[in-house]
């Protein structure tokens, strides 16, 4: 809750992506405790063409015409741009779902414009859920937003768990390691929700199912993007950070400095995190993975039309 007790302000960064997907329909819920303040799409999943497409258009479908969508970064700030993984998230990175795709006057880079000006207004929560990169070059070209921004509550990382690239990163850190470096470099109040708790929260097919019979346009369209999910673990990664705004009782986890490894070796994009009660990051290690499916799908059912 910020300061005023007003409802916290929130802008998501994502490279939808299927679970993306999945964590703007939670955040754009009637039932969500927060405020949508905006929407900025990044590099990641797939090129960033492919993600301000998704969405816009997925906000257009939820009915957030007023959430304004705008365009981060289009590469990595050093390493060369990983290849789109189509394989996992479907031809359109949307498993499938095809939507009408809204017009947008919005230039690539107005993403930064955008949370500046929103900071302007008041605290921010700052929910990267893919790459780094948009969130790295805030902080590089106007450190002084740090002051406006309350915490970054992040989906990406494996603390004291395998990656899901190579044995030692997670994608959206992977992606691009330097950007990750400045971010958790930054003196600004962080939660890492990383593998060691999203790997737990999987989407089964009976929870999905269960999506589409409640012949609920939402719903329907969630179980769509599911269904040509292509994840292995089916794992709920992105939705964990909307639930955790509001239910952060469905997890826990222990107080860290994270480091990354930007090396050219094997460690490469590994998020090393060392128990440090000083340290600025809440690394979640525990979630209920039963009250997170449920919280994500009564939050997806809660809207109306
Ligand atoms: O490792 C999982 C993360 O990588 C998720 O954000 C998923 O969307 C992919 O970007
Ligand atoms: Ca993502």
């Amino acid at each position: 809750m910020a300061e005023n007790g007003s409802r916290p302000r929130v802008i998501i960064d994502c490279d939808p992506g299927v679970d993306d997907a999945i964590a703007l329909m939670v955040a754009a819920a009637p039932t969500a405790g927060f405020e949508l303040a905006g929407v900025t799409a990044v590099a990641g999943n797939l090129p960033l063409d492919d993600t301000f497409r998704n969405a816009r258009s997925l906000m257009a479908f939820l009915g957030k015409h007023d959430v304004p969508v705008h365009a981060g970064a289009a590469r990595p700030l050093q390493r060369d741009p990983v290849p789109a993984i189509h394989h996992i998230h479907g031809w359109n990175g949307l498993g499938g779902l095809e939507l009408a795709v809204p017009a947008s006057s919005a230039r690539r880079g107005s993403a930064i414009d955008h949370i500046l000006e929103v900071c302007a207004e008041g605290p921010v929560t700052l929910c990267p859920i893919g790459p780094l990169t948009t969130v790295a070059r805030l902080l590089e070209e106007a450190p002084e937003v740090a002051s406006s921004i309350e915490r970054v509550v992040l989906m990406g990382g494996a603390a004291f768990v395998p990656g899901n690239v190579t044995d030692t990163a997670e994608f959206n850190i992977w992606a691009d390691p330097h950007a990750a470096a400045v971010v958790f470099d930054a003196q600004i109040e962080k939660v890492m929700i990383g593998l060691d708790v999203t790997m737990q929260v999987g989407a089964d097919p009976t929870w999905i199912d269960a999506l589409d019979e409640a012949k609920h346009r939402w719903g329907t369209a969630a179980a769509h993007m599911l269904r040509g999910y292509n994840s292995g673990s089916m794992a709920l990664h992105d939705p964990c950070v909307p639930v955790y705004l509001d239910r952060p009782d469905y997890f826990n986890g222990r107080r860290c400095s994270v480091s990354i490894d930007t090396e050219e070796s094997t460690r490469f994009g590994q998020s090393v995190a060392n128990p440090d009660p000083q340290g600025n990051t809440l690394v979640l290690t525990e979630v209920d993975p039963d009250a997170v499916r449920a919280h994500v799908a009564a939050a997806i059912l809660s809207a109306s039309g």
